[in-house]
């Protein structure tokens, strides 16, 4: 039940002739404090309309405005009207409602199944997944989730970068230096390797660059051998990210790197010179853009294409093949201009769905302030990362639970679940600190601490041996009251994480509810209860619901026990 909405409504009988309901709605404010009431409507704006002063038209509002029975009292204060729920009939209502939803509560059908493509992840072959790749990762998950329970149907892209002149690069390397053997036990470290002293030795040997410039050429035309080995690395590093993506529980409907769009590129320079958008510059193709934007490089001198193309092409293929309504991009900050100039060329070409693309850009991942890269072959690896994490959880938990069953597997999700929390709790576009010891803990914002407390909410709910009952609770009504009013609160942040394209306001209200519940279950005997027992366990069960709900939504699990 919305009974903000409620609220909403019995306003605009009111203030039809002045005000739309979305506007109302609008309006309304939470107060903080409990004395205020639940919400509060403030009357300033309409002073003019009126030529009243606030107060004298709240005082008016709270005598004439009829509510539904949800509601216990009006009153005017200041320049407001106030509103109180009946704290009685709501809990009861709410609990129920979360009872009965269980992991649905909280779906909104604003999609109503249109299809949303999420380009995400895209890390580069023969290249170590980057923490930057790993912030795409774990941001596009959510999103997909997110746009899930916002009632939209979600294809899940990963834009692998399998394609480019640097593969002409690598295979010379590897002609020249490479050792099959060595490549085959440990792939991205020795590819990168080879990546490496091509570049180290290009700086004086300058035939090198020719050597790779025609190695890449080979492979656009085809040659064998070129194709061979480029599938063989792109092989190699796919086994290598996809276990990555099983340690994270992620998964893709379309893995389609840039070179499935080989055979799309001639249809889209014909379109661009159809409509007589291409242009010569130095022999290469180029598409003006706007002012103060530097024009898209089409296609190169020497006849080949650019990873622009290939957006074009993935970003026309996309919109045919699944007829989607809206596309998020999941790429970091710096690549800003390249989306800009990609929608821009789509706009020209006269597609409308172009306005629906959206770059999604976050910030970087750093290490005591530094950014983590990839410098000269010395390389963070994400996978030793992750594995890290896990190893600090397993430590954690056997100091904190040593007789815990299953001990591997919740290590697995809490160690996994802090890193990826850690990378959520905060907006995308801020810069993350990586600190191990910082997300592993178990109090503060982070994810074990959210994890902790549903599986405390667990661990009472076996204890109390609670039968689920979701129908005639009675609950009288204080005591219980924040928890409840953040338990409604739920939809609107599903909502607001994605109309910002936002999980960070996922993530802080599973913080925000476990704080309110740690609260409660401080204050409030449970397990001992003689009064409203049942009331008090079904509320345990209907936050341990939300909790997990909540943290699946960012990707995090949710262990019954830690
Ligand atoms: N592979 C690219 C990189 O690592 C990211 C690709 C993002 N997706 C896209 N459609 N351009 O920088």
């Amino acid at each position: 039940m919305d009974y903000q909405l409620l609220f909403a409504e019995a306003l605009y009988k009111q203030l039809k002739d002045q005000l739309k309901q979305d506007k109302i709605i609008q309006l309304i404010e939470k107060p903080k404090y409990q004395e205020m009431g639940d919400f509060a409507f403030p009357c300033f704006e309409l002073a003019k309309v009126f030529r009243k002063a606030p107060h004298q038209i709240a005082l008016e509002l709270s005598e004439q405005v009829v509510l539904p029975d949800a509601f216990t009292k009006i009153e005017a204060a200041g320049g407001y009207v106030n509103v109180f729920l009946d704290k009685s009939q709501v809990s009861s209502f709410v609990v129920e409602e979360v009872l009965k939803k269980k992991s649905h509560y909280g779906a909104v059908n604003q999609g109503e199944g249109a299809v949303i493509t999420i380009d995400f992840s895209s890390p580069n072959i023969a290249k170590p997944f980057s923490m930057g790749h790993l912030r795409s990762t774990v941001i596009g998950h959510s999103l997909a989730r997110i746009a899930e329970k916002n009632g939209f149907e979600v294809v899940r892209i990963n834009h692998l970068g399998d394609w480019g002149t640097q593969f002409g690069k690598l295979i010379a390397a590897y002609k020249l230096w490479g050792n099959e053997e060595q490549i085959r036990k440990n792939p991205i470290k020795e590819l990168l390797k080879l990546y490496v002293q091509f570049h180290d030795e290009a700086e004086h040997d300058s035939t090198l660059i020719d050597e790779g410039r025609l190695w890449f050429k080979r492979l656009e035309d085809g040659d064998q051998e070129a194709l061979a080995l480029w599938k063989w690395f792109r092989d190699e590093s796919l086994k290598e990210f996809n276990s990555i993506y099983q340690l994270l529980g992620v998964t893709f409907d379309s893995v389609q790197g840039e070179a499935f769009y080989n055979d799309k590129m001639d249809r889209v320079v014909q379109l661009l010179e159809e409509k007589e958008l291409l242009e010569e510059s130095d022999g290469a193709l180029v598409v003006e853009t706007a002012e103060g934007m530097p024009p898209c490089l089409i296609k190169k001198k020497d006849g080949t294409t650019l990873y622009a193309t290939r957006d074009l092409a993935a970003a026309i293929y996309r919109h045919e093949t699944y007829g989607s309504e809206r596309s998020l991009y999941v790429v970091g900050n710096e690549q800003t201009l390249h989306f800009k100039q990609l929608f821009h060329v789509l706009q020209k070409m006269g597609y409308d769905w172009s306005l629906e693309l959206s770059h999604v850009p976050f910030g970087m991942m750093l290490k005591d302030g530094k950014k983590m890269s990839t410098r000269k072959g010395k390389v963070v690896l994400l996978e030793e990362v992750l594995k890290e994490a896990v190893s600090l959880a397993r430590q954690n938990i056997a100091d904190k639970n040593p007789s815990l069953a299953d001990q591997e597997q919740v290590a697995h999700q809490v160690g996994t679940g802090a890193v990826i929390f850690h990378d959520l709790k905060n907006h995308r576009l801020n810069d993350v600190e990586f600190s191990l010891d910082t997300m592993l803990k178990f109090e503060g914002e982070t994810g074990p601490y959210v994890q902790y407390t549903h599986a405390r909410a667990s661990s009472i709910l076996r204890k109390g041996a609670y039968q689920e009952k979701a129908n005639g609770l009675a609950f009288s009504g204080e005591t219980a009251w924040s928890v409840i009013k953040c338990l409604m609160e739920f939809p609107e942040a599903v909502k607001r994480s994605f109309e910002g394209n936002d999980p960070s306001q996922t993530a802080k209200y599973v913080l925000e509810l476990a704080k309110v519940f740690n609260q409660f279950y401080g204050n409030v005997r449970i397990l001992d209860a003689a009064e409203e027992r049942q009331e008090k366990l079904s509320l345990v069960h209907a936050v341990q619901i939300v909790l997990k709900e909540g943290l699946h939504l960012l990707g995090v699990e949710a262990p019954e026990e830690m």
